[in-house]
Order: structure tokens, then sequence, then C-alpha cells
């Protein structure tokens, strides 16, 4: 290969994330037809796989579009919210805000609950916002990548439902690092893409879609060409994208499908990524003048996030990023939006360590020590 300037950075941002050198190999296996037999060599067990990482059943169907994972989240917004209907967004940070842009957007009547950056949902301010607004839609994020919040899903669902209205859930930066509780929340449709806890370069939306959402969508008008859940399940029936996909992306998703069913295992690499959320924990604690920022009892398994003391600005966290570059790193000095409205408001800037996905705890007991002596010497 001729000569590029690129550097080899292990990424601990939020996505994309580290690619291990299996995944990257796998990504010279051949490119395929996607209307050909040798697609389905590819598709089938993908989407076989996909629901033992979703932990679902045969009530589920797998929708793989072409994008990311916002091709899926504006899917379930066209499909699923009708003209007469009211969708309820809640957010608990810059993602949920996004799942709220994009009804906005699409021209869905809405309304918005918002709870302060580092929270959790609260269950009694979501059945007040239920009350009140009366919708028949509600989006949820399972896990606030901007805050490193995961919220308690089956409880948010269990109450929306109880309200007679349909959970559509944001679940991109958790699924393949933690339980998505499709079954046991009831969510209608559940989105989430590559490029975070499944350790794969960007390219595909994935979405679980229930029965009753599907029953729903065909009642629905205006659902668009890509996202159209209709369309895209009658393609996806037959273990193929609605248009053509990244034949790349899909050689690597079969591979590493493969590995994190057969060989690594679904709970174990839940457990892996659980582990990996209590060693960033644990480490604040070591740090003078660093707490945890998001709400305890409701920390990501994926992505911690840490409140500085106000001497570390977010001027200062980006020469962090710097020196962390010298060491072979990717660092991730904050939510940029979120940090920007920390520090207007005179509190402290926060950073993020993304570990997701094919990092270990042996790859990030290396990172933390760096990490540690950086901001300790910055
Ligand atoms: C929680 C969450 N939702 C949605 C998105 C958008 O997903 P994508 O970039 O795959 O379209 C992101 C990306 O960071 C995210 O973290």
């Amino acid at each position: 290969m001729s000569q590029t300037p690129f550097a080899d950075l292990k990424l601990f941002i939020t996505g994309p994330t580290y690619v291990r050198p299996e995944i990257r190999q796998a990504g010279l296996l051949p490119e395929f037809g996607h209307r050909d037999s040798e697609n389905a060599k590819r598709f089938k067990p993908i989407m076989a796989n996909l629901k033992k990482v979703a932990q679902v059943g045969d009530d589920h169907q797998v929708i793989i579009f072409n994008g990311s994972g916002s091709n899926a989240l504006e899917a379930s917004i066209r499909s699923l919210v009708a003209d007469n209907e009211t969708v309820l967004n809640v957010s608990v940070g810059a993602f949920g805000d996004f799942y709220h842009k994009m009804a906005v957007v699409n021209g869905k009547k809405n309304a918005q609950l918002k709870f302060e950056p580092g929270r959790a949902i609260d269950l009694a301010g979501l059945e007040a916002a239920l009350v009140e607004h009366k919708p028949q839609v509600v989006t949820v994020t399972h896990n606030e990548t901007s805050t490193g919040v995961t919220n308690d899903m089956t409880a948010a669902c269990a109450l929306i439902r109880k309200h007679g209205a349909m959970a559509l859930v944001d679940g991109v930066s958790l699924f393949g690092g933690a339980p998505t509780c499709i079954v046991a929340s009831g969510a209608a449709m559940y989105s989430t893409s590559t490029q975070k806890s499944l350790g794969l370069p960007a390219g595909f939306g994935i979405a679980f879609v229930s029965k009753e959402a599907v029953e729903k969508a065909k009642t629905v008008k205006n659902r668009g060409l890509t996202t159209d859940l209709i369309g895209q399940l009658g393609r996806a029936e037959k273990n193929q994208t609605l248009t053509t996909p990244n034949c790349t992306l899909a050689n690597q998703l079969y591979v590493q499908l493969e590995d994190i069913v057969n060989k690594e295992g679904v709970e174990n690499r839940f457990a892996r990524h659980a582990v990996m959320r209590d060693m960033v924990q644990a480490w604040i604690l070591t740090l003078p003048g660093y707490e945890p920022f998001a709400q305890e009892g409701f920390r990501s398994a994926t992505v911690s996030t840490v409140k500085c003391p106000m001497a570390m600005t977010g001027a200062k966290l980006k020469e962090v990023k710097e020196a962390m570059r010298g060491h072979g790193y990717l660092f991730d000095p904050g939510y940029a939006k979120l940090n920007t409205a920390l520090e207007e408001a005179g509190k402290p800037a926060v950073f993020r360590v993304g570990h997701m996905g094919d990092i270990t705890p042996d790859m990030l007991a290396p990172y933390l020590e760096t990490l540690k002596a950086v901001l300790i010497s910055a």
C-alpha cells in the first residue's frame, strides 16, 4: 500500500471506536452482489446473530439500514408517528435533543421533556409529561452518549405503555456492550449502529422492530422511501438491504458477530463492559479534584464522564487531547456543546472515556494511567 499521512491512534472516544486487527483484516474478504446468493451467506447469519446480541426472539424483526444509527432513528419517526399524533421526546442530553429535532424537522406534532445533563429520566417527571401531553409515541435515549447516563429502559417503557403510548428507543451507543432490555421493556423499535459497542466502522443503522410497530407502520402515511419500515422489511425478510450495502462492512459485521456470539459470548461481553465502567469509577476516586459526572446508579457501561476541577477548563482539555495524541491515543475532551453550556453557567467542564466495543480492561488500564499523568501535569 502506498504511504498515507494517517496516525494509527487507539480511539478512546465515544464512537467511532477502536477496530481490532482481525476486523480490519475482515475488510479484505471478497466483495459480493447484494441480490446474489452470496449476500445471504453474510446477512442471514448477521440477522440471526444480531437478534442474539439484542436478546430478542421471533417477535422482532431486524432491519439493516445503509447510513448510520440516525437513519434508523429517522425511519422510526417517519414510519411510526402519524400526522394526527403527538410524539413526546424525552431528553437527558444532546442525543435526546437530536431525536426531538428529527420529529420537528419531519413536521410531527411534538412535545419535549428535558432533564438536567448528568441526570437520568425521573419517572415522576415522565409520568407528569405523559399525563399533560397524552402522546401516542414517546422517544427515549437508552444510553446518552454526551453525559454517560444509561436510563432504566424497562421502568421508563413500562410507564409509557401504562399511558397507552408506544416507546421508540435510541440504543446507538449501548448495543453490543450491555443488554438492550427490548423484551422486558416492550419497546416498539430499538435503533443502533455499527461504530460504537459493536467495535466496527460506521456504515449501517440497525433496528429491532416489534410486531406491534409493523402493524402501526402499515397505517402511517408518507413514510418516505429509505425511512419506510414496511419497504425495508420487504427486503429484510429476504436477508437483504433495501439499497446497496457497504460490502466491506458487511464482511466485517459477519466476522465480528460470529466472534461475539460464538467466541467471547454475549454475556461475557456485557460483563467486560461493566468491569471497564467500574475501573473508570475507581480511577476517578484516585484523581484529586475530579468526580463522576453521571448520576449514581445510572452510569454507562460504554462511556464514562468525569467532572473536572474548575482549573481544568474546556480549553485545557483540548491541550490534554494533544498530549494524549503524543502517547498514541485519541482522548475525548467532552461533548463540545455541553462543555460550552456548563462553562457559560460557571460550572466545571466534563470529559469522557469511551470504553466500548473491543476495548479491553488490559487496554483501558494503561490508558487511564497515562491520562492520569497527563491530567496531573497539565
Ligand atoms: C445516543 C446516540 N444517538 C444517535 C447518534 C447518531 O448516530 P449515528 O452517528 O450512528 O447516526 C449517536 C452518535 O454518536 C449517539 O451517540
